[in-house]
């Protein structure tokens, strides 16, 4: 059997180029001591987690930082042996042991987790690298401060004992993306009196840290020893109150592209996709889209979303379907496989994933990230 081509309908093009340049971009915005921890979780929001680590360390970025401990292990079976990789969002019974013999930076948010992982050390032999994370405001993960006098303490008895090591005091943002938010401060607040709890207990941290995209970009005095942007490094602008991407001085990462699959004449009157959401208004050419909902499209930009087609911006006429939707090209009439460009940089016309981020009532991260698995990534840039 001859192999099959690999597929023309769509694809995700990931410039590694603009992802270095963004690494280089943070690093001149902080100071040169502080570190920086490149967040690849979620396969690199949807752009491909080994290839943008790799691209990201060849930048100058010295961590990696992942949500799940799977996800930090692949780093790990993928080559990438010789940097700090940290992993935050652990569940009862994950793989501390095999954490350990990778040298994982271990998150610990509760007294179970840090059982959990000494028990791992006695079993494996080894000494876990554990980052104690402080709930300062965020609501989400994290110690309570109430809780953190007891944590502190049994890690540091741990430490005692070799089991583990305390590597990181670190916490996140709930409003960075919102300038002079109140909350930001008072984080910051708490942050401090937890550290400083933690270091006159005696834990010598390699790093403490809690700045994530918005604050690595606004807000020197969180940056602490080490900046962990995630949005940033595929260059999205974290949110619009910040300015576009443009304007912070990134250059957007990943381009979705499709080629136009059927151009067709229908007359006034028709109605397009499921429910007739869109009914034509005249006679025109409807050009279908070969991407949908399962692709990641929004079906919630329905109606909404940009598209470009052959040097014009069209709008989704009707419903986002599970794989396709039509746009209505007013009489004009490409040749099908024309290229369809729903987001990438801007700066040939076409929209961002900020202006989908707009069209489907939601933020560019989930735009990126939820780019599916049957859309291939292709590499650009090394
Ligand atoms: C704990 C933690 N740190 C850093 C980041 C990176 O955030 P951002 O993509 O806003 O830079 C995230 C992502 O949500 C996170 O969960």
């Amino acid at each position: 059997m001859t192999e099959t081509p690999p597929p023309r309908r769509a694809r995700a093009e990931i410039d590694l180029g603009a992802l270095r340049a963004n690494v280089r971009t943070l690093r001149a915005r902080v100071a040169p001591h502080v570190r920086i921890m490149a967040v690849v979780k979620a396969d690199a929001y949807g752009h491909g987690a080994v290839r943008c680590a790799r691209a990201a360390l060849e930048a100058g970025a010295d961590w990696l930082g992942t949500a799940t401990p799977h996800e930090a292990l692949a780093l790990r079976a993928a080559g990438i042996t010789d940097v700090p990789v940290m992993c935050w969002l652990w569940t009862p019974g994950d793989p501390w042991d095999q954490g350990i013999e990778a040298g994982l930076d271990m998150s610990v948010s509760g007294m179970w987790a840090l059982e959990e992982v000494v028990e791992a050390a006695r079993r494996t032999g080894g000494t876990a690298r554990v980052q104690l994370k402080a709930d300062t405001g965020l609501g989400r993960n994290g110690c309570q401060p109430a809780d953190w006098p007891e944590l502190v303490g049994a890690a540091l008895k741990a430490e005692a004992d070799g089991l583990v090591k305390v590597t990181g005091l670190w916490s996140h943002f709930a409003c960075a993306d919102e300038p002079h938010h109140p909350s930001i401060a008072a984080q910051l607040d708490v942050f401090r009196s937890l550290l400083d709890h933690a270091e006159k207990a005696g834990v010598e941290p390699e790093v403490r840290h809690i700045a994530n995209s918005p604050a690595t970009l606004t807000l020197p005095e969180a940056h602490f020893d080490l900046v962990r942007p995630g949005i940033a490094v595929y260059g999205v602008s974290p949110s619009p109150e910040l300015g576009t991407s443009a304007e912070l001085g990134l250059r957007p990462v990943m381009s979705l592209k499709a080629s136009v699959a059927l151009v067709k004449w229908v007359p006034a009157g028709h109605g397009v996709s499921y429910g007739h959401h869109y009914v034509t208004d005249a006679e025109t050419t409807l050009g279908l889209v070969p991407l949908g909902y399962a692709d990641g499209v929004p079906r919630h930009a329905s109606g909404r979303g940009p598209v470009l087609v052959d040097g014009t911006v069209r709008t989704v006429a009707g419903r986002v379907a599970m794989d396709q939707f039509v746009v209505d090209l007013g009489g004009d009439d490409p040749a099908p496989g024309t290229e369809a460009v729903l987001f990438g940089p801007g700066d040939r016309g076409e929209p961002t994933a900020e202006d989908w981020a707009v069209a489907a009532d939601t933020i560019a991260y989930e735009i990126v990230t939820r780019i599916g698995a049957r859309v291939p990534r292709v590499y650009l840039g090394g």
